[in-house]
């Protein structure tokens, strides 16, 4: 049984998602029979069941080697090789897990690494990993990776350097692919522990796998709390009957509202701490309904911070826009605005009341206001933020997402797109065999 709930009394569509019965039914069969384009990749479907029980184990015990030798893991990786980690890491620890002191939180300080091409942040990282025992985890399902190749070989010498080559050997844990690509024959050549990133798991689908498991379980989230929701959230989503699955009627309304010209979905959240569960929906779904011309525009803004910033266009700019709002009925923490006896700042009203009152009533306050302003809003509710309840949401929108692309008839799980920038980048770079590609290119800028 699933403990999420969704609403969708402020969709506009709730009554109309009924007509998508049998195209719903179509994309699970397609899902669950592996009849569907791209169903090579959706061993993510079967995971939370499946995964492999002898390398869990090898992951906790890896993740409990570097929590107690090390202040920091450095994780390197980019897309879906990071993204679930860190909205796991960021959703589940303190707010400032990384500047705790190390008795004060449960696993290391965790940095990331990788995902970007900038020589300030790398430069800058080095400065604050020199007076701390790091532990390194690179990821990369194909191995071949510009951003985190790069990032990992000026990291390899640092920790040798920092290390002895050998010591370093103890302290580099590599997640790739069982048997190819560039990383895992360095990882062999070198004797790095290695986890594997399954073949039919693509990267976006894969934060269930050793990909985001060891980093998750080096922070000291509870990786088995994390796979007993994804569990529960299976057999909860497993129902082929529209009126049953929740999954099914989030990926329902959102393909309904497409239909009638909502072409950008917000995720919304009130706490900053899913900032980055809001990255990795925004690659999850991007990257699997983003082609052949069509597909919702996933964004994603922070309220009430972006109130103050994006809130003037959602109220009032371009139609276009529906929200899926991810709330939780409990907050982490609690805290009351406390009483003052001057009331200077006019807020006694609110003595006693808790913040999380005050988030709530700006969630539904929100809530009515954009839906007044023609924004459809789904409201997914989750009981606290802990491991188990993230497990069931991880789960809940990889499904959605995979009978969502189905329904809009494209493949969602490859990104053909993705490989546009990277050809260009070779050639501009010179990486041989590019050759006639640079000069067509170096032809099309200014001189
Ligand atoms: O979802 C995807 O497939 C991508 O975002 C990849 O995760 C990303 O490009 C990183 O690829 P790799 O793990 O091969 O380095």
């Amino acid at each position: 049984m699933s403990s999420l709930r969704l609403d969708l009394a402020y969709s506009t569509v709730e009554s109309a998602i009924g007509a998508l019965e049998a195209p719903i039914r179509h994309a699970h069969d397609l899902l669950h029979h592996g009849s569907g384009v791209g169903h090579e990749f959706t061993g993510w479907l079967q995971l939370p069941e499946t995964y492999d029980r002898a390398e869990f184990d090898r992951i906790a015990d890896a993740a409990a080697r570097i929590r107690a030798s090390s202040d920091v893991l450095l994780v390197i990786g980019i897309g879906g090789s990071y993204l679930g980690a860190r909205a796991a890491i960021d959703m589940l620890s303190h707010s400032f897990h990384n500047q705790l002191p190390r008795s004060r939180r449960p696993g290391c300080a965790i940095h990331f690494a990788g995902h970007n091409i900038s020589s300030s942040y790398l430069s800058d990282l080095f400065d604050i990993l020199e007076d701390k025992d790091v532990s390194v985890n690179v990821i990369s399902k194909s191995g071949t990776t510009t951003e985190p190749a790069i990032a990992f070989r000026l990291i390899r010498q640092w920790m040798e350097k920092k290390y002895s080559p050998d010591e370093a050997r103890r302290r580099i844990f590599a997640t790739t692919d069982r048997a190819k690509g560039a990383l895992k024959r360095l990882a062999d050549e070198q004797g790095y522990e290695t986890f594997v990133v399954p073949d039919d798991v693509g990267g976006r689908y894969s934060v269930l796998t050793a990909v985001g498991l060891l980093p998750i379980a080096a922070a000291g989230v509870d990786i088995t709390a994390l796979m007993a929701g994804a569990r529960d959230a299976m057999a909860a989503y497993a129902n082929p009957s529209l009126a049953a699955n929740a999954c099914y009627q989030y990926a329902a309304a959102r393909n309904v509202l497409y239909g009638q010209g909502k072409q950008v979905e917000l995720f919304v959240a009130y706490e900053p701490s899913l900032q980055h569960l809001a990255e990795w929906w925004k690659q999850l779904y991007g990257e699997s309904e983003g082609k052949e011309g069509k597909g919702i525009f996933p964004a994603s803004v922070l309220f009430s911070t972006d109130l103050h910033s994006m809130g003037q266009y959602i109220q009032d700019g371009l139609r276009m826009l529906m929200e899926t709002v991810v709330r939780f009925d409990k907050p982490r923490r609690e805290l009351a605005v406390p009483q003052a006896a001057d009331d200077r700042d006019g807020l006694n009203f609110l003595a006693g009341k808790t913040i999380d009152f005050v988030n709530q009533k700006a969630f539904t306050g929100t809530l009515l206001a954009h839906v007044d302003g023609q924004v459809p809003n789904m409201v997914i509710s989750v009981p606290e933020p802990n491991a188990y309840h993230l497990g069931q949401l991880f789960y809940f929108f990889e499904k959605a997402c995979g009978v969502s692309g189905y329904l809009l008839g494209v493949n969602p799980f490859d990104q053909p797109g993705v490989e546009a920038y990277k050809r260009n980048m070779f050639a501009l770079l010179g990486k041989p065999g590019f050759e006639a590609e640079k000069a067509a290119l170096e032809a099309r800028l200014p001189r």
